[in-house]
């Protein structure tokens, strides 16, 4: 085996900027592959005047040259997928090409989108703030056995398989007291959505398909190199993020061996991202959110809004605890810090470095949301004024940027190689 799969993953709550940065690294690699979550995802990348938000196709689609492979470990939703599509094609991006799907991807049905909604409205106050992409029901089939993959689209029964799987969804829905009659789906009824779904499935079943984890671990022993793309972050993980604010799949390293098939003697760097603040979108525990003038400057500057949803994103200072906690679970080996820029202006800005729980001072990230008892402890570092705009020299940034990126540096034990100016491609600065 010649090489290794290298992987870039959010160490916080998503949104972190992985679109902009698996984008800015891809001349370096041959092959990217999404190794999870699926259109829950919005990844942007701008470079000259032009704009994309990815969801499903990996953000290395921009380089003529690269590969993108869609994993084992991705759902797919033909409907999402084919806008996702079109959108490109209408710039002149031609992806038929350069994108190969796994066969084992599985497939999201309009029932599970309607799930999703059905679970979240009986949910009420306590709802997780699902992107209502049917992640969560999709992901249950996965592992409930009963989900359709992309592969068993070439089967002669499909069309049955499929009925089946939709009259047990109905039937479940029919469980909940929600009318499911009165929830649109992308603007349409569940009937005239379904159709359009139908429709997809013929687009989908043009693009190349493949056994990816033999086409994958082929490249590597080949010396092609691969970038694993990770959608979501740790913080929403499965397993560790605050359960059940969470999303269905795991976000982390681990997470590219069973979405990849790749087999963890052959991951090679860790790209860890992580913005210079933190951001979270939908519900669940925030300890440093700002609910003051504060998060509203964030919210503005930062232009905190989701990439998927359009929902205003919650606002708060770098959260130190969380940070280390990603690190340690993903084995980072190398930071990337993101939108930078968008702290000019602020008098003093914060890092949270611990919590006080029940009074004890703590470093580790609590089981749950024990919110009343959570107090957080922040050190306060000088503001800037100076822009960062047009800054391309690390040497040059504002002393107390330094100081504050010092001081993360000194307190993870891991470098930061890369930090973000602003949302261009060329609005980096590479160490
Ligand atoms: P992803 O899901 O991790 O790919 O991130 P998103 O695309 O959802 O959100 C990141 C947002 O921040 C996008 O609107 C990016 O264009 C923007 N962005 C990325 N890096 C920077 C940066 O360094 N500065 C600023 N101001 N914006 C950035
Ligand atoms: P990217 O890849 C930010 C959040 C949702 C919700 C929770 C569960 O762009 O960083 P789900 O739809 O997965 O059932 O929602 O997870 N969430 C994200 N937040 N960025 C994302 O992806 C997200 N994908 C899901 O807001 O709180
Ligand atoms: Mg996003």
């Amino acid at each position: 085996m010649k090489t290794k799969t290298d992987v870039l993953l959010g160490l916080q709550w998503g949104d972190e900027g992985k679109g902009k940065i698996v984008d800015v690294l891809t001349p370096s690699y041959d092959i990217v592959a999404r190794f999870q979550g699926g259109p829950n995802a919005g990844h942007t990348i701008e470079f000259g005047h032009k704009k994309f938000v990815l969801h499903t196709i990996p953000s290395g689609i921009f380089n003529r040259r690269a590969i993108n492979v869609i994993g084992n470990g991705v759902l797919i939703d033909p409907f999402v997928f084919d806008r996702e599509i079109d959108s490109l094609s209408s710039s002149g991006v031609d992806i038929t090409a350069n994108v190969l799907i796994s066969r084992k991807a599985h497939l999201i049905l309009p029932t599970h989108r309607l799930l999703d909604a059905v679970y979240e409205k009986a949910m009420g106050k306590e709802k997780i703030g699902s992107t209502l992409k049917g992640i969560g029901p999709a992901y249950t089939d996965k592992t409930a056995r009963k989900g359709l993959r992309v592969g068993d689209l070439d089967l002669p029964d499909f069309d049955k398989r499929y009925r089946k799987v939709r009259s047990q969804h109905l039937k479940l829905i029919s469980l909940y007291d929600v009318d499911f009659k009165n929830i649109e789906i992308e603007g349409m009824s569940f009937e005239i959505y379904e159709k359009r779904w139908l429709e997809k499935l013929k687009r989908l079943q043009q693009f190349k398909k493949t056994d990816s984890e033999y086409y994958l671990n082929e490249a590597l022993a080949q010396g092609k190199k691969i970038l694993a793309e990770g959608a979501q972050g740790t913080m929403l993980d499965v397993d560790f993020g605050a359960y059940p604010f969470v999303t269905s799949s795991s976000t982390t390293t681990a997470g590219v061996c069973s979405g990849l098939g790749i087999p963890p003697s052959k991951v090679g760097e860790v790209f860890g991202i992580f913005k210079a603040y933190c951001t979270r979108v939908g519900s669940g525990p925030f300890p440093t959110e700002l609910f003051d003038e504060t998060g509203e400057k964030l919210r503005e500057k930062g232009q905190e809004f989701g990439a998927t949803t359009g929902r205003p994103r919650r606002c708060g200072w770098l959260d130190l605890p969380a940070l280390k906690y990603a690190i340690m679970l993903n084995g980072v080996t190398e930071l990337k810090m993101m939108k930078a820029d968008v702290l000019s202006g602020f008098p003093e800005i914060k890092i949270a470095t611990h919590y006080k729980i029940n009074g004890q001072l703590t470093e580790k990230v609590p089981f749950g949301a024990e919110k009343e008892n959570t107090e957080v402890v922040y050190k306060t570092f000088e503001g800037w004024n100076e822009s960062l705009e047009e800054m391309t020299d690390f040497d040059n940034l504002p002393k107390q940027l330094k100081t504050y990126i010092q001081f993360i540096e000194s307190e993870v034990e891991i470098p930061i190689r890369l930090v973000s100016v602003g949302p261009n491609r060329k609005e980096t600065i590479i160490r």
